[in-house]
């Protein structure tokens, strides 16, 4: 079978480029570790089946339920913006923390065009025929749902370009977006981090998380972010019932999240992309 020939775009960081994928979307990749931000086949397709699909964060959203949500690696702001941008929509409250040690530069976010390749997936049609109950993703007042988030996102972003803060609070609306500057280790979350799993906040307006998006870099880069200490963590900010996605399937990331007590399950990928990924639910009696 041919491999595909993928276009690369450098960036203003010598060790980024971005990649168009197999879906028309760019990701970026890491020279350094050789490794992308999202699957090659379809860096959009994946973070919407991946993450606000399987998640069940759309549905809420589409709901008009009010939902928190808590992602690890932020990375190119993908999940977070696709995600928002149907809270914008709905006018529904979301509330979104994210851990990014290595925030990107606002020139290299500003590259990623994003709703020009939602617009072209839904010409397409492909992910919209395979998932007709996510058809508003698809349509012409989502994609400038999107395009306002995206302005919106960048612009409360350059207004803290000089921040030192290792927390940054962007109001983006009916949005808030918590960013937690610092790097989470095998042995304890940072000083931020904690306060999502601490009790005493456990009431608190935006705590627990009914949904983690864990998107990490694979085990053999980050083997520090797969392990039962940190899956414990993450498993103590979710509400019960809630639900822990990722597109890694190892038999080791099962065996750790069963061991902290989530329910696991693989489901399949999305369109010509990885066979299955992970959904992680937190039983609801517990
Ligand atoms: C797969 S990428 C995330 C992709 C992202 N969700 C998106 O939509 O573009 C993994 C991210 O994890 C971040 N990361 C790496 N080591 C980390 C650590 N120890 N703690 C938290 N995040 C980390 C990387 O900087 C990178 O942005």
């Amino acid at each position: 079978m041919a491999i595909p020939v993928r276009k690369h775009i450098p960036t203003p960081v010598d060790h980024l480029h971005w990649m168009v994928s197999d879906d028309g979307s760019r990701t970026l990749r890491d020279l350094r570790i050789d490794e992308t931000y999202h699957g090659g086949c379809g860096a959009v397709s994946e973070s919407i089946v991946v993450y606000l699909l399987n998640s069940g964060a759309f549905d809420r959203l589409e709901n008009n339920q009010a939902t928190r949500i808590f992602e690890l690696g932020l990375g190119t702001a993908t999940n977070f913006l696709l995600t928002a941008a149907i809270a914008r929509r709905r006018n529904v409250k979301l509330y979104y923390h994210a851990v990014e040690p290595s925030l990107l530069p606002v020139s290299i976010l500003s590259q990623l065009d994003l709703a020009a390749s939602v617009a072209s997936i839904a010409m397409q049609g492909n992910l919209e025929r395979e998932y007709p109950n996510s058809s508003e993703l698809f349509t012409d007042e989502y994609v400038q749902a999107l395009v306002d988030l995206n302005h919106d996102f960048l612009t409360e972003l350059s207004n803290h370009a000089d921040s030192q803060e290792t927390q940054l609070v962007l109001d983006l609306g009916c949005v808030t977006l918590t960013l937690y500057r610092e790097r989470w280790t095998s042995t304890g979350a940072p000083a931020a981090c904690e306060n999502l799993s601490k009790d005493r906040i456990a009431g608190a307006a935006d705590m627990p998380m009914h949904v983690v998006y864990f998107d990490a870099f694979s085990p053999a880069n980050s083997p520090e972010l797969w392990t039962p200490e940190v899956f414990e963590t993450v498993y103590r900010c979710l509400v019960p019932g809630g639900v822990l996605v990722t597109y890694c399937v190892k038999g080791d990331v099962r065996r750790s999240l069963a061991k902290v007590g989530f329910e696991v399950r693989k489901t399949p990928g999305p369109p010509g992309g990885k066979r299955e990924v992970l959904v992680a639910t937190r039983p609801m009696a517990t």
